[in-house]
């Protein structure tokens, strides 16, 4: 009698002991501390700045869940150190930026090895190398779309008739004088918005002349040097200047305004397009440093390279592989093996 009752007991407190353990499980991940890491190729780009900035923002909004910020300081010989450190450390999600995107395989092999899941963003590694790891994906925008978005808003401007262009054809030759402005060499949106931006013109039937495409590594001081030489040489003839990004384009007013391609004749502190000496300039980012420039009346305007709704894309993801949100809850779509897809926008002032 005595032996049945110690066995009721010693299978009572089991019982308990399995329900508190199951409990605990389930509710683990909400429960039990995440670490993860987000990685940034370089920290003084200032749109990875302030994508970096509305990253961390929304994150700390996660109970439970720290966030480490990296800066690789645009070397991959760095980054790859920090990878392994953090890798070593046994962090549950890394949120990587790489400096080379076309050197992300031995990243994804080793991470996938180590099973630790990765959020690329911004600079898109090769499909061939994202499909190694069921855990890899990559959060961005469609390079082609801006390139599109730049060209329309030209196209606008000159009065959208390729037949017929406005007054801004200043030489009336009936074709569009440009300079460009490349990013990074390699980048997938310095080389596709470089081609599509033209394309979109080609293929509307506006003639375009490009005088010269100079690439200045998504840099406002580059920019800044480059358009010395390029506004000796072409300045009396460029008609507009496209830039792969609103940094650049901000390096090129500066040394506009300084070779006086710009006269605020009244003095208002605003430039006014059709009274004042004035020539098109756009760029891609929506910076705000952009958009007082486009307040001003000097940069023409941007294509939204919408990093706010990237970064809430990254989050609800990262909150979904820590298994703290299910697939139905996301308000994204995850689509081609793991890639979520951001809009651009055409940027307007209201
Ligand atoms: C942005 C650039 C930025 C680059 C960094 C691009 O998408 O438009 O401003 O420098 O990403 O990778």
């Amino acid at each position: 009698m005595k032996n049945q009752s110690v066995l009721k007991n010693i299978t009572i407190g089991f019982l308990l002991l399995l329900t508190f353990i199951l409990i605990a499980t389930s509710t683990g991940c909400s429960n039990q501390e995440k670490q993860t890491a987000l990685i940034l190729y370089n920290e003084n780009d200032p749109f990875i700045n302030t994508f970096a900035r509305q990253i961390e923002e929304l994150i700390s909004d996660i109970p439970n869940c720290q966030l480490e910020t990296i800066d690789s300081q645009n070397s991959q010989i760095i980054q790859n150190e920090q990878i392994e450190e953090m890798a070593a450390r046994k962090r549950d999600l890394l949120i990587i930026n790489p400096v080379d995107r076309l050197g992300s395989y031995s990243i994804v092999k080793k991470m996938k090895d180590q099973k630790i899941p990765i959020i690329f963003f911004n600079r898109e590694p090769l499909i061939e190398d994202l499909n190694i790891w069921d855990k890899a994906y990559y959060v961005g925008a469609r390079a082609e779309q801006s390139g599109q978005l730049q060209a329309e808003l030209i196209m606008g401007l000159f009065g959208s008739d390729p037949g017929q262009l406005n007054q801004y054809d200043r030489n009336g030759d009936t074709s569009i004088q440009v300079v460009i402005l490349k990013g990074e060499q390699g980048h997938q949106d310095a080389e596709i918005r470089t081609a599509e931006v033209v394309r979109a013109f080609r293929e509307r039937g506006f003639k375009l002349e490009i005088l010269i495409t100079e690439v200045a590594n998504w840099n406002q001081e580059q920019a800044f040097e480059k358009m010395e030489h390029i506004l000796k040489t072409y300045g009396s003839r460029m008609e507009v200047l496209l830039s792969n990004n609103d940094a650049m384009a901000i390096g090129a007013l500066e040394r506009m305004r300084q070779e006086d391609f710009f006269h605020d004749t009244n003095g208002n502190g605003r430039i006014d397009p059709l009274d004042e000496d004035w020539l098109p300039v756009v760029g891609i980012d929506g910076l705000a440093e952009a958009v007082k420039e486009i307040e001003s009346g000097y940069l023409y305007g941007t294509v939204l390279n919408d990093s706010l709704t990237q970064a809430k894309a990254i989050v609800e993801l990262s909150e979904y592989i820590l298994g703290m949100r299910d697939l139905d809850g996301m308000n994204f779509t995850i689509i081609d093996n793991n890639y979520i897809w951001i809009d651009y926008k055409v940027f307007t002032l209201d």
